[in-house]
């Protein structure tokens, strides 16, 4: 049995380094409840981000369901998103009482396809949600000009462009809000957790209640809050891995242009386009598997590289628009191009330790099965 490989590995700080970050907590006793790291982490990530403002938050899903309610949209308002993303996205909106209206992605980039947006705008419509994948960024210049024609709000969700820039900018300006998740399996993490950038401060107030359960003051409690706050020894990882993720990009820079050389040109396989102006954080390496031309499947592929113990991931499938829990609600049918794709798509494993012989061996199992 060969060693097993996942899609990704947690990066972790020099376990001395945490150690002495946490150090000052058993002086203090302070643990949670907005204390010092989680300021200082506050403070650092809005410089790295170059945004004005940074709150952070348990999760990444706690982060977008709490924007959306910030914001304060109308109750069975329609938000446009994509069905190619992972479930919080869709959750967020549906637990805000919001109606998702999908529209369908970019074959090229995977992110919503802008040039079939705005025909899903109704009166309805109260804001957009749509996701940087992969770290793809969207069509930002289009969805801001469609936005501002029907006065409409846009949250994007941001989960996986960690530190990402567009022609200069920080990603986290974009629009009204934008979330990103610091799960484990993130570029950067905090074990859990999550942030939203924005520029409002209102916004930004009612959202810091909103994550502390709606409470103003030690009497006055006037939001239906959540409990949202980002613990310190989170945010001292958050700290610690802030020192180490330039190298941890770098690492995957490398490990990504591996795999572009070896699968590169393979009649049958496409891989993640270079988007022009963007500063990847090489966060996934998505391929797209056409049985037609390639001759076996994305399953067969996928199931072969299991039987050598590498766990690469169908991610995103199923779209979310073709879960169970949302049955007889929405149509997988209504985004074509989605459906396609998730039937198509496997992300290849990537992180900064991923060594040589190992990418070697993914890349023979996949060429290997070429027909
Ligand atoms: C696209 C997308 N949105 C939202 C989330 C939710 O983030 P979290 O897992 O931090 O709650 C994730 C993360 O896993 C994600 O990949």
């Amino acid at each position: 049995m060969e060693k097993r490989i996942n899609v990704t590995r947690s990066l972790l700080p020099p376990f001395e380094e945490y150690i002495e970050e946490i150090r000052p907590m058993w002086e203090s006793h302070w643990l949670t409840n907005m204390g010092e790291k989680h300021q200082k982490l506050e403070r650092e990530l809005s410089k790295y981000f170059q945004v004005p403002n940074v709150s952070l938050m348990s999760n990444g899903h706690m982060a977008l369901e709490l924007s959306l309610q910030a914001l304060g949209l109308k109750p069975g308002g329609q938000v446009i998103t994509t069905p190619f993303t992972f479930a919080s996205t869709t959750h967020a909106i549906v637990r805000n009482n919001l109606e998702p209206v999908f529209c369908d992605i970019s074959p090229a980039d995977f992110t919503m396809d802008t040039a079939k947006l705005e025909e899903l705008v109704t009166d309805k419509t109260v804001a957009i949600l749509p996701v940087h994948v992969y770290g793809n960024i969207c069509n930002v210049e289009e969805i801001s000009r469609i936005a501002a024609k029907y006065g409409l709000k846009v949250i994007y969700d941001a989960a996986h462009a960690f530190g990402e820039t567009y022609r200069g900018v920080g990603i986290g300006n974009f629009g009204d809000a934008s979330m990103f998740s610091f799960h484990a399996t993130k570029v950067f993490h905090t074990i859990e957790g999550g942030a939203v950038c924005y520029g409002d401060a209102d916004f930004g107030l009612k959202l810091y209640r909103l994550k502390n359960f709606g409470i103003r003051n030690e009497e006055v409690v006037d939001g239906v809050g959540a409990n949202a706050k980002m613990n310190e020894f989170q945010a001292a990882m958050g700290l610690c891995n802030l020192r180490h993720v330039e190298k941890e990009i770098e690492k995957r820079r490398q490990v990504a242009e591996y795999y572009r050389e070896r699968l590169h040109g393979v009649d049958g396989l496409r891989l993640n386009l270079r988007q022009e102006g963007v500063t990847s954080n090489y966060a996934y390496f998505p391929i797209i598997v056409e049985k037609e031309k390639f001759g076996v499947s994305r399953d067969e592929v996928c199931q072969k590289l299991r039987e050598h113990g590498v766990y690469a991931r169908k991610y995103f499938y199923p779209l979310t628009n073709g879960f169970a829990c949302y049955k007889g609600r929405f149509d997988a049918g209504m985004t074509p191009i989605a459906w396609k794709i998730s039937q198509q798509v496997l992300t290849l494993p990537l992180y900064g330790e991923l060594g040589e012989p190992e990418l070697s061996q993914i890349c023979s199992i996949i060429l290997g099965l070429k027909k």
